[in-house]
């Protein structure tokens, strides 16, 4: 199935880098272009996808591009009191700007520096809007791997999601942070599209049952093992995806993906019979 929008949240090092990344690899394994988006402030996608390193490091985060958000916005980056344009242009930057490897295309997305009650400024309107245009225009698979909350996205954007993923490990802390993106999700009408998945899971029927305790009426796409060598790869900048002793890492990813994609292609089924 391509042409999927899923976005990917929830706390802070519970996995959502990596189930991004491996979600990526898998797509573009199965010869389907993928743009792979890190729309987190602390931006270790291309990190997480085992990207070469000289091609990672050669992504500048758009929202430090002085040059881009001046011509796009029509106002200087982090200044304020300017009059700005909250629709700028955003169709040829993915194009543009991603970095292509292995059918996945990287853009970063960068921080944005926050006043107290979110960012009204030049960097942030155009975040927005190329998050929005990627979203609702563009015919690839779109993974966007968030911070912990639904920073970028709101109703209109939220509309052509077809799904909000927020990872968890079986802890309660984490479990309390998917329950508030939850709610989020429910404010910008993403409640049928919010799903559950379980990482770093020691015992699975166990997680699985205090997951759906915690948060009912949500779909849990399944488990991911807590495995050491997602550390190894991590502290060798690689993927799982990249050693030949982890087909049984990679088929709890296949499967949790799939089960997320029938789901998709039911509600988009249901929805074409009740028009
Ligand atoms: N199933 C797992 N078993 C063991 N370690 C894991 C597992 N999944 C991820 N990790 C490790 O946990 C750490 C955090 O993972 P990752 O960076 O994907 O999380 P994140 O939610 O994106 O974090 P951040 O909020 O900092 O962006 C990494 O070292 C990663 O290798
Ligand atoms: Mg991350």
């Amino acid at each position: 199935m391509s042409g999927l929008k899923i976005a990917i949240s929830g706390k802070g090092g519970v996995g959502k880098s990596t189930v991004a990344a491996v979600w990526s690899r898998l797509i573009a394994d199965q010869g389907f272009p993928v743009y792979a988006i890190d729309a987190d402030p602390d931006a270790n996608l291309s990190h997480a996808l085992g990207m070469p390193r000289v091609l990672a490091d050669s992504i500048k985060p758009l929202a430090s591009d002085d040059a881009l958000v001046e011509e796009r916005t029509g106002a200087k980056r982090g200044a304020t009191g300017q009059i700005f344009s909250l629709a700028p242009e955003v169709a040829d930057i993915a194009e543009k700007y991603a970095v292509s490897w292995n059918k996945i295309r990287v853009l970063v997305l960068g921080a944005i520096k926050k006043g107290g009650a979110g960012c009204a400024c030049p960097e942030s309107a155009l975040l927005r809007s190329l998050v929005r245009h990627l979203v609702l225009h563009e015919n690839e698979t779109v993974i966007l791997d968030m911070e912990a909350g639904v920073e970028h996205l709101g109703r209109a954007t939220a509309a052509g999601v077809d799904a909000l993923v927020a990872v968890t490990e079986p802890g309660t802390r984490s479990l309390e942070t998917a329950l508030h993106i939850k709610k989020l999700a429910a404010d910008i009408g993403l409640s049928g599209r919010f799903f559950l998945l379980l990482n770093k899971v020691r015992d699975s029927g166990k997680s699985a049952e205090t997951a759906k305790m915690f948060i009912p009426d949500v779909p849990l796409l399944g488990t991911i093992p807590f495995d050491d060598r997602f550390i190894i790869a991590d502290e060798e900048r690689k993927s799982i995806f990249d050693y030949p002793d982890t087909p049984e890492l990679i088929r709890s990813f296949k499967q949790t993906l799939e089960t997320l994609t029938d789901s998709i292609s039911a509600r988009q089924n249901a929805t074409k019979e009740l028009s």
